[in-house]
């Protein structure tokens, strides 16, 4: 099956108790039993849902991966694949990461005895450097958040391989539509579904899916033993959301492109971080990885300074000022003091996050009322 198809299809079949088409939404705790044990595969909602079940088989097929797992945001779904370490254990993660991943591994897993590389990947050759007999899992985000920094999934893999560690990749910018890291090797994709998968606006969700089933059953005995499940009514939201994706996709890649090319072109703008552009210091392997290259956009004006960043973004009018991305509206960002506040100011400056940088989550409205909109905004 195709990938368009899948996303209408993929792991799903009309409800058998009456032929809906549309996963019904089993709003229930629990489910009768006619002896104890004698149920339909259904015992109790934190276990399995049929709605719950409906989306992990849909994600899983959309990622070409075998077991998907649905838990209550993505930063659940992460906390997940970290319970499966031990203290002393070691990680080796990408340093340009979403913030409360960050928070994550650095306020919580950090004292419980885990220890975090953090490392700049876009030469993947750089991993290895940090591998010792403790490294346990390999953590990557490609495209990265905010920098929008691409790493090699395939040479990852292979170093994951080679050292047998688990590659972990945050695949929420990309999406399955642009990028399927098991095929590239990953042993874990992740997504925080709150994003493009959704794509709305109107849930908090994430997920895991693997092919080995060992891996499998050691991720969901953590799902069902901590409980952060998704409820039933935002997984029949999600699979509503998952059925355009692939519309989507398209059109936040042209409109992404339009607005990258647009800020690259203005005068007043300094940077503009988009793994399209050939510039781009890893646009080859983004090229090899990647469909096309999404609809996220970060950019620093030529003024470099906190105020002219926040004037920008108050002053636009279709694109919100808020957090996330990958809704169908248009979204304006202030990493430094929004998405990214949790990472040490100086360690973030390091990174290219500096006060000056905007990110954009292009939409897909009419571009052209999008290029207004910065038009007037960035003067
Ligand atoms: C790349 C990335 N990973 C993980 C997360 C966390 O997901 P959630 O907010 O659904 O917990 C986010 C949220 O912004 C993100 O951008």
């Amino acid at each position: 099956m195709k990938f368009n198809t899948k996303t209408i299809h993929g792991g799903q079949k009309p409800d058998p108790a009456y032929g809906a088409v549309m996963q019904p939404i089993y709003q229930t705790s629990t489910y009768a039993q006619s002896t104890p044990g004698g149920h339909k595969g259904y015992a109790y909602s934190r276990s399995h849902n049929p709605t719950r079940t409906a989306l992990e088989n849909a994600i899983a097929s959309l990622e070409n991966g075998t077991y998907g797992l649905a838990f209550a945001s993505g930063l659940a779904a992460i906390d997940a694949v970290l319970k499966l370490l031990q203290p002393g254990d070691e990680v080796v993660s990408t340093n340009d990461l979403y913030g409360g991943s960050y928070r994550l591994f650095t306020k919580i897993y950090e004292d419980l005895g885990i220890k975090f590389h953090f490392v700049g990947m876009q030469n993947a050759k750089n991993i290895e450097h940090y591998i010792t007999p403790d490294t346990k899992l390999i953590w990557v985000e490609t495209p990265t958040n905010p920098m929008m920094n691409i790493i090699d999934i395939v040479s990852a893999s292979g170093i994951a391989k080679k050292h047998k560690v688990l590659l972990a990749v945050d695949n929420t910018f990309a999406t399955p539509y642009l990028q399927n890291p098991l095929d590239l090797g990953a042993d874990i994709v992740m997504h925080s579904v709150t994003k493009y998968l959704g794509g709305h606006s109107d849930i908090v969700m994430g997920a895991l899916v693997v092919k080995d089933k060992e891996l499998a059953d050691r991720l969901y005995f953590v799902q069902n033993a901590s409980g952060a499940i998704c409820g039933p009514q935002d997984a029949f939201l999600a699979l509503r959301g998952i059925k355009t994706l692939h519309i989507r996709m398209q059109r936040h890649c042209e409109n992404g492109k339009a607005v990258a090319q647009y800020l690259d072109d203005h005068p007043r703008i300094k940077n503009v971080y988009y793994p399209g552009f050939t510039t781009h210091p890893n646009h080859n392997i983004a090229k090899s990885q990647m469909k096309d290259f999404g609809g996220m956009v970060s950019f620093t004006t030529t003024g470099n300074n906190y105020q002219e960043a926040i004037n920008i973004i108050e002053r636009l009018k279709i694109f919100t000022l808020a957090e996330s991305l990958g809704g169908v509206e248009s979204l304006a960002g202030h990493p430094a003091s929004m998405t990214h506040a949790s990472i040490p100011k100086e360690e973030r400056e390091n990174l290219g996050i500096v006060d000056s940088l905007i990110r954009l989550s292009v939409g897909i409205e009419d571009v052209d009322d999008l290029i207004a909109d910065l038009r007037q905004a960035i003067g």
